[in-house]
């Protein structure tokens, strides 16, 4: 096969809900995250990747090398051997490792599966990988197929490297490392039981339903200590040695004979599985583990239909989940991403939060506080009462004061020393994901919940004082302008403006040595106006009157303050630092204007009155914008300023320093929309979105069905190249961007309120939204081609007198027909 088409390397297959993948030399690996639940893989167009068990760092199967030369080194694997020509030709179908020419090839990621199809020599080769709804494990189907004229003798290898355990001493303590590794032997069952003898009660099974012909799982022995995943020994000579590992790299490689007649083919079922004993039961006898839990699983999937019966209740799960929010439209890019990718990605990013991805190594960021309560913005609508743990998870680690720990461990649900707190925006973001949360469900007997402080349960109390514990901690904490000071940083992670570091390698993060008790934010100001009017909202509903009046007081003088203190006359300021200088100013040489502020202060409705608003806009788009999306700030920090921290690391145009950091971009499009703007509100929508993006392939190089963190902006040499794909707030902001503020269909207290704001040629389009157990047909017609307005709204045929749809009965459906006009 000649991969000859440089720009495309895949396309959309919408109705399968699939994207398609037609070489496999992507431009970077593209990858899909397999499971749901507790067992996540990641999964690469070439079968690269690994798994683990609910902590990526903690519970890691299999191992995987980051910025390994070749990329992507570490994943499922298998080889094939084809004996019928006249010398051996031996392959890898996925690919990798090998690099192996391929006849055909094709990988299509779904909804938490994958599908890698490839031919060689008449050989065709088919993988089908996912984790099962309600169990541990992977599964790897595969199909072999003669589709020659003439009989075939295939060995095929499978090959996995397990993990030994904690993902982080696994890459660092070789002096124990090799001593510790073990396996077990039965059958066609490779265990991986490495420290079972001593803490652990859990080991990793690699089985597959038929007989094999031979094993091994000692990684020297299969490769040969000299060579790499392309050119494991074994596989060349033909035969599995049946070693069993004794210490150093632990493996489980199946040998498989294959016999195959013209026409015929033959399907195998891998699994790859966690399985838990609990204390008492671990031993069958001495050295030899109890298998229980594995036979059961394995037992399960022994067949190819108990596979197929697995992925189809996958994909009924997905159907489920994606019909609660859909839309119908003539542009399919649009369709496409609403419909089908933005909000998967929601939920890999509501799973994994920052841990584990091809830029997050799994064993450095557990959840993050602020992190996870913007994931549920984007997620609350598929599995609400998953959100609703979630919630009660993250407001189990803030601390008596109202704030917070930055980050939380998956397993312990305990606040991380490591970084601590004093992460000033940290406690508003409970109020933001609490809010979004009552106004999809209209249960308000979450506030009700009792909930610890700092994880300890002789500080609990309800999840409402949690709430005004956040509000109060940014009012408990202001500056010398009145405006909140920021700690150690805000949202931007990297205006660590009480840091001082000039010891390389410090992290900007934890090291505060200048508690200046000065530096403040205007970015958490603007927040606080954002979310603090749903604080005061939830007060009045829940008869908290005079608690609602001071909230709006407080808000009301916040207002004040950013419009004395926070606006530089052109746009809004970013912050004060510890000088008490300006930061975001025209009087700064770098760093004149930022983003944040500004998409905060409009969205909260600063400046929408009296013109500051659209000024503030305009600068953005004037000042910040690039093809490729806005950037963070203008001009780029060209030098490090001890003072302003990591933002002034970067070279110019990465990450903070200028880059365009997609997760703030939705900011501004939601803030467009409250200026009625909706040409302008779309365009920045699609300007970061992915799939609009798609013929930039080469260019930007990460997937185009997902989201990325950050595209680097104009200063820097690689201008419009992605980077950090997958786990950003980008994805739950910007479906709540095109869902709640463009097409206009928001949760709110008391319904669903219908508020487009859209590009005046979108002429009409309709959404089918689940809502409080109800179901709303709504068609949108803009034959008036206006950007925003309502001229009428009927449901079942009846005019409604205002445009919130009013919660109904169970199961019921409706349709709804709003008239755009002026
Ligand atoms: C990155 C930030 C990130 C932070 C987390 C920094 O190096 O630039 O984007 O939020 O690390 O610790
Ligand atoms: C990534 C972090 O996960 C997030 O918490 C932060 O807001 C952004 N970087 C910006 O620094």
């Amino acid at each position: 096969m000649q991969y000859d088409n440089p720009v495309n390397y895949g396309y959309f297959d919408d109705k399968m809900r699939e994207y398609v993948i037609t070489r496999p030399d992507t431009p970077y690996p593209w990858i899909n995250y397999l499971g749901c639940d507790d067992f996540y893989g990641l999964f690469s167009n070439t079968s690269g990747g690994y798994c683990f068990y609910r902590d990526a760092r903690m519970l890691r199967l299999t191992r995987y090398r980051y910025n390994n030369a070749p990329a992507d080194a570490g994943g499922r694997y298998f080889y094939i051997c084809d004996s019928s020509g006249e010398s051996k030709d031996i392959w890898s179908p996925s690919w990798m490792p090998m690099k192996s020419k391929l006849d055909r090839y094709e990988c299509r990621h779904g909804l938490g599966y994958s599908r890698i199809s490839s031919a060689r020599n008449g050989l065709f080769f088919s993988q089908l990988s996912f984790v099962p709804l309600k169990d541990n494990c992977e599964i790897h189907k595969i199909t072999l197929c003669n589709e020659s004229g003439t009989e075939k003798n295939i060995d095929m290898f499978s090959f996995v490297e397990f993990c030994l355990w904690n993902a982080n001493d696994d890459m660092t303590n070789f002096q124990r490392n090799y001593s510790i590794g073990e396996v077990e032997i039965e059958g066609s069952a490779i265990y991986h039981k490495t420290e079972y003898r001593e803490r652990r009660n859990h080991y990793a099974v690699w089985a597959v339903n038929v007989p094999v012909a031979g094993f091994d799982t000692d990684r020297e022995t299969f490769l040969g200590l000299y060579n790499g995943f392309d050119h494991p020994q074994t596989v060349f000579t033909g035969t599995a040695n049946n070693s069993i590992a004794s210490g150093w790299a632990p493996i489980g490689s199946h040998h498989i004979k294959v016999p195959l007649k013209p026409g015929e083919s033959k399907t195998f079922v891998f699994v790859l599985g966690y399985c838990e004993n609990s204390s008492d039961q671990k031993w069958e006898s001495l050295y030899v583990i109890n298998k229980k839990p594995a036979h059961a699983l394995l037992e399960k999937y022994h067949s190819e239909e108990a596979a197929d019966t697995a992925l189809a209740e996958l994909k009924e799960y997905w159907d489920k989940l994606l019909s609660r929010f859909s839309m119908q439209t003539d542009d399919k890019t649009l369709g496409r991403m609403v419909n089908v990718w933005n909000q998967y990605q929601c939920m890999v990013t509501f799973n994994m939060s920052r841990s584990a991805s091809y830029f997050e190594s799994g064993i450095g960021r557990g959840m993050g506080f602020r992190d996870s309560n913007q994931d549920l913005l984007g997620f609350v609508h598929l599995v609400p009462e998953r959100a609703r743990t979630r919630i009660l998870d993250i407001a189990a680690t803030q601390l008596p004061d109202g704030s917070a720990y930055h980050q939380y461990q998956p397993l312990t649900k305990r606040g991380n020393n490591d970084i601590g707190s004093g992460f000033n925006d940290d406690p508003l973001w409970l109020i933001c994901g609490v809010a979004a949360y009552i106004k999809e469900t209209g249960d308000y007997s979450i506030l009700d919940e009792q909930v610890p402080f700092d994880n300890d349960e002789t500080l609990s109390d309800s999840l409402f004082i949690h709430l005004k514990r956040s509000f109060d901690f940014t009012l408990n904490n202001l500056g010398p302008h009145g405006l909140p000071l920021i700690g150690r940083a805000d949202w931007n992670d990297c205006l660590n403006l009480n840091c001082f570091s000039k010891t390389p390698g410090e992290s900007f993060q934890t090291t505060a040595n200048y508690e200046s008790g000065i530096a403040e934010s205007v970015l958490i100001a603007g927040i606080f106006t954002f979310v603090g009017p749903d604080y005061a909202e939830i007060c009045r509903r829940t008869n908290r009157k005079e608690e609602a009046e001071r909230a709006d007081k407080a808000i009301t003088d916040m207002i004040k303050t950013i419009n004395t203190h926070g606006w530089d006359g052109n746009w809004f300021l970013r912050a004060y630092d510890a000088m008490g200088k300006k930061i975001g100013s025209h009087e700064c040489e770098d760093g004149q204007i930022f983003i944040e502020s500004n998409g905060f202060a409009v969205m909260a409705g600063i400046g929408i009155n009296d013109g500051r608003a659209v000024t503030a806009l305009n600068a953005v788009k004037e000042k910040l914008d690039t093809p490729y999306g806005i950037v963070l700030q203008q001009p780029a920090y060209k030098e490090y300023h001890l003072e302003l921290g990591e933002i002034s690391s970067y070279p110019p145009g990465y990450k903070e320093n200028a880059g365009i950091f997609c997760h703030n971009n939705p900011w501004i499009t939601i803030a467009e929309t409250r200026i009625g703007r909706g040409e302008r509100a779309f365009e920045t929508y699609k300007k970061i979105c992915p799939a609009y993006r798609e013929e930039d392939s080469r260019l930007r190089r990460v997937e185009p069905y997902a989201y990325a963190q950050m595209v680097a902006g104009k200063d820097a040499p690689r201008f419009g190249e992605a980077k950090n794909s997958w786990l950003t707030g980008t994805a739950a902001w910007a479906f709540v961007s095109i869902s709640q503020y463009i097409l206009g269909i928001r949760p709110v207290y008391d319904g669903l309120l219908i508020d487009p704001c859209i590009p005046p040629g979108m002429k009409s389009f309709s959404i089918t939204r689940y809502f409080r157990g109800a179901v709303y047909k709504i068609t949108i017609d803009n034959t008036a081609g206006v950007e925003k307005g309502i001229g009428s709204i009927t449901m079942d045929g009846k005019p409604l007198d205002n445009v919130i749809l009013p919660p109904k009965d169970q199961g019921s459906i409706h349709e709804v027909l709003v008239v755009m006009g002026l």
